[in-house]
C-alpha cells in the first residue's frame, strides 16, 4: 500500500535512520515492532526498504487480518495486541516505531514503558505523529471541503512537539529530538534507550 503524501518525508527519514542503525549490527538484521500498525502500510514498507524484520500489532482483529493478506513476505508478522501490554520478552527488538498511531493510545505510560521494556539495550524508538495546538490540521480542513462536516475533534487530541518530548522523556528514553516535516503537520519523534 502507498504511503499518503503527508507521510513521505518524515517516513523517509525515519528509513535512512533505520538504515543507520541496520549499519551497526554486525550479520544480523535489525528487528523493528510496529505499534499501531493499522493495515500494516509502514510495516510491510520498512521491511522493503530496509530488509529489517518487523513485527506490527494493532488491538483491531479486521486491520490485522487485513495487514495479513497484504504481506507477501514472512518477514513481516501481524499480531492483535494492545501497545500498552506486549506479549513479548524484554529486550527483543532494536527498534520501536509508530505512524500516526500514538495520540490514538489512551494508556500512553504504559505504552512508553512497553516500548522500553521490549527495546534492547542501546535500541530507539520513532514516532511519527500528528502536530497539535491547533484546532484543526490540513486533513481536517479537508472533511469540511469533502464531507461538508467541521472535524477538529482528533486535532485537539494530538501531541504538541513540546508534549511529545517531554513524555518520552519522562517515560525515560533518553536523547529525545522532535523534528517536523515541511508543513509543519507531523513530525518524527525519536529517543534511545540507554
Ligand atoms: C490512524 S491509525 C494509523 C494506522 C497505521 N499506523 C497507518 O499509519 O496506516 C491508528 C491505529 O492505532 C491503533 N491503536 C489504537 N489504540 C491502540 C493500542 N492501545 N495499541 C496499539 N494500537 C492501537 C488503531 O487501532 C489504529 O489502527
Amino acid at each position: 500500500m502507498e504511503l499518503l503524501e503527508n507521510e513521505t518525508e518524515l517516513v523517509k527519514k525515519l528509513c535512512k535512520r533505520l538504515l543507520l542503525e541496520g549499519d551497526k549490527k554486525q550479520n544480523t538484521r535489525l528487528s523493528i515492532l510496529d505499534i499501531g500498525c493499522g493495515t500494516g502500510k509502514l510495516a510491510i514498507h520498512l521491511n522493503e526498504v530496509t530488509g529489517g524484520k518487523v513485527t506490527a500489532i494493532d488491538p483491531v482483529h479486521e486491520r490485522i487480518a487485513t495487514a495479513k493478506q497484504k504481506a507477501h513476505t514472512n518477514e513481516v508478522a501481524f499480531e492483535v495486541q494492545s501497545a500498552d501490554k506486549l506479549n513479548f520478552a524484554d529486550e527483543t527488538f532494536d527498534v520501536v516505531v509508530s505512524l500516526k498511531a500514538l495520540h490514538e493510545m489512551t494508556n500512553l505510560w504504559d505504552t512508553l514503558q512497553e516500548s522500553l521494556r521490549v527495546l534492547k539495550a542501546g535500541g530507539k524508538i520513532f514516532v511519527i505523529d500528528w502536530i497539535g495546538g491547533v484546532t484543526r490540521t490540513r486533513s481536517h480542513s479537508n472533511a469540511k471541503k469533502y464531507f461538508a462536516i467541521e472535524s477538529k475533534a482528533h486535532a485537539t487530541k494530538y501531541f504538541t512537539m513540546k508534549r511529545l518530548e517531554d513524555e518520552l522523556a519522562k517515560a525515560g528514553f533518553a536523547e529525545v529530538r522532535v523534528e517536523a516535516n515541511k508543513e509543519c503537520e507531523l513530525m518524527l519523534a525519536e529517543g534511545d534507550k540507554t
